[in-house]
């Protein structure tokens, strides 16, 4: 009766169609908070189709005027013919898409299976990505410890790495730490990768309820989020900085990378630090907890305050975040909004002046944003490596744009960064005229198919 009334009350659509688990299980399993939003179709249901894929449903919400009215002047200028596909796609909500990542600490399985015949399939484990997550040993004996834990993972997921491949050669930093962790009893865990599902369609999944004490299974997110974090290129025994890190996404996906001696997750905002303080909580195995702090300062104060004591520091800075701001409550909201986002570009680069303080000679720093806005994006790294001559900005195109081409729609800086209207040449540009523009960063464009950003991203070495 209980689970008629909650099929029937359903707001929010996703197909599940169990097959060698009990609906039960499967219910157990999922867990979701959001029962009024979801229906599980199964196998056999009166008056249900199996394989039926439905899209999820949202509720209209108006869209807000004055930003919409900025964008469109600000970003038809930067973007070019980008704008409009992307200005489509922000104005509809129902084509928004959302990754599954994975929480490879969860001892509960089956969510696999249930992407998986649903159509979900990994984003990351493509042939040429192997060096996204080149993280030497941890790699492959995870690969080796997911394919005996659940059969559906596509068996050949380890052979793709061919036996001279850089993802199977462990450095001796992992190797010592991989000793360090198997002598660790507590630390008899699977050792975890970043694994997230996609759709080619705007499927929704449910998401699942912080419970205290109680593990998640996995997060939903743009998948574009998981590649500021892949540029970073955690290893095990890293001492990594999250600066800007609620509500924690990304520090998910940071320890579902490697292994990290200390992550420190930093959020001023005391609400914003609660909430990552459950996202921590439901992520991290009991044996990981002493490796992970949650810290309260602005983030512009560690450059002084823990000078060159981090190997890799993510500035994941706070933004224009266009996403949200297009649905601001009010006009209002909005104008006030449009108003302080001229404060923008300076806290960010003071937040970014800061990493490349706190990050050690010959460790990375990477900047991201979820805006389009170019004076966010290339002018704040382009005004920080002005003044920082230790800095050097990496080139992220081979790395990351091209193998990953495939999902997400690229831009790269370009002359002027925004002065000047965008030439219609999205395809990967290549050779040396842009190859310093690369380097400022790259820019992830919502485009119809391809929905995930915005999120722009750029990675700078702080010398030796
Ligand atoms: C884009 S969000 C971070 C999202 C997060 N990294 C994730 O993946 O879930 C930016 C965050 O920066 C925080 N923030 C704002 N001002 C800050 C400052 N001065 N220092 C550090 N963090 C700040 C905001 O409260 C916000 O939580």
């Amino acid at each position: 009766m209980l689970l008629r009334h909650w099929f029937y009350s359903a707001k929010r659509i996703i197909v599940l169609k169990p097959q060698r688990l009990t609906y039960t299980a499967l219910w157990r399993s999922v867990n979701c908070h959001t029962g009024p939003d979801v229906v599980l179709h199964l196998n056999g249901q009166k008056g249900v189709p199996d394989n039926q894929v439905t899209k999820r449903r949202k509720k209209e919400r108006p869209s807000c005027q004055p930003v919409l009215d900025c964008f469109d002047q600000q970003y038809s200028q930067e973007l070019g013919d980008l704008w409009a596909p992307a200005r489509a796609v922000l104005l509809d909500p129902h084509s928004w898409q959302y990754g599954v990542m994975l929480n490879s600490f969860s001892t509960v399985t089956g969510i696999t299976q249930i992407l998986q015949s649903q159509g979900f399939s990994t984003l990351l484990p493509q042939k040429g990505v192997s060096t996204l997550l080149d993280n030497g040993s941890s790699t492959m004996s995870n690969s080796k410890h997911q394919a005996g834990k659940d059969s559906l993972l596509p068996p050949d997921d380890i052979s793709k790495c061919p036996p001279n491949d850089s993802c199977l050669q462990p450095d001796s930093t992992s190797h010592a730490l991989d000793q360090d962790l198997q002598s660790d009893p507590s630390l008899s865990l699977p050792r975890p990768t970043l694994q997230c599902y996609i759709h080619p369609y705007p499927l929704w999944f449910p998401s699942q309820a912080h419970r205290p004490g109680q593990m998640k299974q996995y997060y939903l997110l743009n998948a574009a989020s998981l590649l500021p974090v892949l540029a970073l290129q955690v290893r095990d025994g890293d001492k990594v900085l999250d600066l800007c890190s609620a509500p924690g996404g990304k520090a998910v996906a940071i320890i579902q990378c490697a292994t990290p001696a200390l992550l420190c997750c930093n959020e001023p905002d005391p609400h914003r630090r609660d909430w990552l303080a459950k996202t921590l909580e439901s992520f991290l195995p009991q044996s990981l907890t002493n490796r992970v702090i949650v810290s309260a300062q602005d983030g512009r104060a560690f450059g002084q305050s823990e000078a060159g004591a981090y190997d890799k520091v993510l500035v994941d800075a706070p933004c224009s975040n266009d996403r949200s701001w297009l649905y601001s409550c009010s006009s209002q909201q909005g104008e006030q909004r449009l108003k302080e986002r001229s404060g923008l570009p300076s806290l960010q680069a003071q937040l970014l002046r800061s990493a490349l303080s706190a990050v050690r000679p010959g460790g990375v720093v990477v900047y991201s944003t979820c805006t389009l806005s170019s004076s966010e994006n290339y002018a704040v790294v382009e005004t920080v490596l002005n003044d920082c001559p230790e800095a050097e900005p990496e080139d992220l195109w081979e790395e990351i744009a091209i193998p990953l081409s495939k999902y997400f729609t690229f831009n790269p800086a370009h002359p002027g960064h925004g002065q000047t209207a965008h030439k219609p040449s999205l395809q990967l540009q290549n050779g040396p005229s842009s190859s310093y523009h690369h380097k400022l960063g790259i820019l992830v464009v919502p485009q119809p198919g391809k929905t995930w950003g915005p999120m722009f991203l750029s990675r700078i070495r702080r010398r030796k």
